[in-house]
Parts: structure tokens; sequence; C-alpha cells
């Protein structure tokens, strides 16, 4: 048992898709939220620069008491690939969740992927797939505009700009016949209706921050580091940038990041 929080970065606001499924599945825990909003976008720039942010995002969780630490952003996941930024506490990234969801989900073994182009270009899911299942056929595009789109607030069902970006986008993986979508970047989730219109019926999304969230449940689990408290859990955020900027975008998805503590933070 442990009453520490929860550590969860990311680049931006993505990684609060997988706050909103820690909140639903372990309502008693503490959350540390941190988002370098000052210098997204991650996807778009070098390994060595992306590494060097992550480290410096883990050193800014580790200043306060956190159990576990989550990469909630497929960008440093798939650039740590199997490496642990830490290795005194539970930590984990969204790609091998993800994964391990939609080898379970998929019934033709025809999966896509979309990312960032730094984790599409990283390969990182196929071989997290390949690793799982050796029979999937994996089909991978990068959808640059995505995040641009996301945090801008072009998030409405009906955005034609981003409806126009989606066909582009997910017509490779429309073409190949994929039953099961992974959207291997945090923020996607947050346009989940407009590619889901445009995958059409019957294809499943994996949503890469929310089976994080079930697979670091396990991971406390296994660890014996879930909490006892019966109380329900804080979430405090803190950014790099603008705390009114955050607010604003925050509360399209998850009310909370809108109302709660939400901090400006040099790291
Ligand atoms: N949240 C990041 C990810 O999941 C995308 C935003 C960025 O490019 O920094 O890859």
């Amino acid at each position: 048992m442990n009453q520490n929080a929860i550590g969860v970065f990311d680049s931006g606001l993505g990684g609060l898709t997988a706050v909103k499924e820690l909140n639903r599945i372990l309502p008693n825990e503490n959350i540390i939220y941190f988002g370098d909003t000052a210098r997204i976008p991650y996807g778009t720039r070098s390994r060595e620069t992306v590494l060097r942010y992550a480290r410096e995002d883990v050193a800014f969780l580790r200043r306060h008491p956190v159990k576990m630490i989550i990469a909630a952003c497929g960008t440093v996941s798939s650039i740590l690939g199997a490496n642990s930024p830490v290795d005194d506490m539970p930590f984990t990234g969204v790609v091998y969740p993800a994964a391990r969801a939609a080898c379970a989900a998929t019934r033709n073994n025809r999966i896509g992927v979309i990312g960032t182009p730094a984790t599409i270009r990283s390969g990182s899911y196929e071989h997290a797939l390949h690793t799982i299942s050796s029979a999937v056929d994996v089909t991978a595009m990068a959808c640059p505009l995505f995040v641009h789109l996301v945090e801008y607030g072009y998030t409405d069902r009906h955005n034609q700009i981003t409806r126009l970006a989606a066909e582009e986008y997910l017509a490779p993986i429309r073409n190949a016949d994929a039953d099961t979508l992974i959207l291997g970047c945090t923020h996607y989730p947050i346009i989940r209706d407009i590619i889901a219109d445009v995958m059409g019926e019957g294809v499943t999304l994996i949503s890469a921050g929310e089976e994080t969230a079930k697979y670091a449940k396990q991971c406390l689990e296994e660890a014996d580091l879930l909490t006892d408290s019966t109380e329900p859990g804080r979430n405090v955020y803190y950014v790099s940038d603008s705390v009114s900027m955050f607010r604003d975008n925050a509360r399209h998805f998850l009310e909370d990041a809108a109302r709660g503590q939400v901090f400006s933070s040099r790291i």
C-alpha cells in the first residue's frame, strides 16, 4: 500500500485522456499531472530533443511524492522504447498497453496505427504488435496536423477542417481493411467521434491513454502500491505555459482539469 500520487506527464493536454480513465478506475488515487505546454509539440522533434524533454519531465514529477510514473505521450513512449527512465518505481508508456488491447480486439488481424511523425518513424507500435502477435498486418500513418487541431480546440464532431484532415490521413488504413485502429497519440481520443465517423462502423478504436490507465492499475496492484484510502483522490495539474490556456482547452474533455488546481511551473 502506498498513499503517494501517480505521476503522469505529456507534452500537453493529451495525457488527460489517461487521467480521465485513471479517475474512473482508481477514484481514490491522487494524481499529479505535468503538461509541457510551453514546448509542445514533441512529435515533430528529434529523438535527442524528445529524450531530453522526457528526462526533464520525469525529474519534475519526481520533485513530488509519486509512486509510479506514466509517460502518457505516444511520442515519448515510442522513443524510450523498452528503456525506463526510472529504476525505483513502476513506469509505463502507452505503446505496449495499446498494442496489447489492439491484438485482443482484432478479428481480421489487420490493425491500423496513427500517431505523430516521431512515433510512426520509430516503428514502436509495429514492433510491439509483432512481439505480441506475429499474425497481424499493420498499416501506420503519421497525422501531424491532429495535435494542433486538438490543442486549438477544433474538436467538435462537425468540424469540417478536422474531418477533412481525418479523411486524408485515414484513407490508407481504410483501404487496408483494418478492423482495429490504435489512436497512438494521447491527443487523438479527443477527436474520437470524427475518427470513428471516418473509419466507419465495425472498426474498434483503441485509445492509448485509456489502455495505459488500465495497465497502470495492473502494475500498481502487482507491486502492492494501490492506496487504501476511501476518500476521493485529488488531481493537481502543472503546466509549463499559461494556466488559463490549459483550462480553456482542457474543459472540452475533462471538467476537473478546468476547475481543479492548475499551476504554472518552470521545469
Ligand atoms: N501527446 C503527444 C503524443 O501522444 C502528441 C503531442 C506532441 O506532438 O507533443 O505523441
